[in-house]
């Protein structure tokens, strides 16, 4: 049990701030693991050819990838914490980093690196779990989105166990409805809502929806 523990505890550490071999690796993990919520968030954002759309906490690419074939006209740019990160994505776009479509770029999400209604889109899809900040994180999407922009928020807050039930975890679930909704409302965000998604391996999905 203990090596068991010890092996979540590094994949955690991983999936917060991936580095070196064992982060390359989590990185990939993430891009097989993660496809299912990715393409739906892809989804609610309802991409156009033209958009000029941001991921932060991008991961290994895998979004900006999905996201450029949409925004095919547009400009996709993605940040990330973790510098190894950073240069996974930049590797798997990387026609279209060329071609000027895609630029990836390390920063933090409690400073977003861009001006003010910068951005049509934007999504973030398992970083929530890391925001030290929340107040912060959201008054950065809000301040880079443009007027009738849209913001997508994908995480889990639940687990299916073996009986086929959810298992809420309800940290998560009461930092939604007690942080996350009523802050975006204090934000100024018109529209601000949750829709629930697919189900990705055994863990469910949801996604916070907000409109400017
Ligand atoms: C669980 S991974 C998810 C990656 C990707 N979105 C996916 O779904 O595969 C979380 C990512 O958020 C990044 N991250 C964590 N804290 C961050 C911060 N403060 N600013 C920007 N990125 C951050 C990590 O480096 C990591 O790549």
């Amino acid at each position: 049990m203990k090596v068991k523990q010890h092996l979540a505890g590094i994949w955690n550490q991983q999936y917060r701030s991936p580095g070196g071999m064992v982060g390359w690796f989590a990185g990939e993990r993430m891009v097989c693991q993660h496809r299912p919520e990715t393409v739906w968030t892809l989804n609610l954002l309802e991409i156009q050819p033209t958009d000029t759309v941001l991921e932060v906490g991008c991961g290994a690419g895998q979004g900006i990838k999905l996201a450029a074939e949409k925004a095919n006209g547009g400009r996709v740019i993605g940040i990330d914490l973790s510098e190894l990160m950073v240069r996974v994505a930049t590797r798997r776009n990387a026609q279209a980093v060329k071609a000027g479509r895609v630029a990836l770029a390390q920063g933090n999400m409690t400073a977003l690196p861009f001006e003010d209604q910068h951005f049509d889109k934007i999504m973030t899809i398992h970083t929530f779990y890391f925001w030290s900040e929340p107040s912060q994180v959201l008054s950065e999407l809000y301040r880079v989105l443009k007027p009738g922009g849209r913001v997508v928020i994908t995480l889990s807050t639940g687990k299916i166990n073996a009986r086929g039930e959810v298992e809420v975890w309800p940290p998560l679930q009461s930092a939604l409805q007690g942080q996350v909704m009523p802050g975006m409302q204090r934000e100024g965000f018109q529209v601000a809502r949750l829709e629930r998604g697919p189900n990705s391996r055994q863990y469910t999905s949801v996604a916070v929806i907000g409109e400017k």
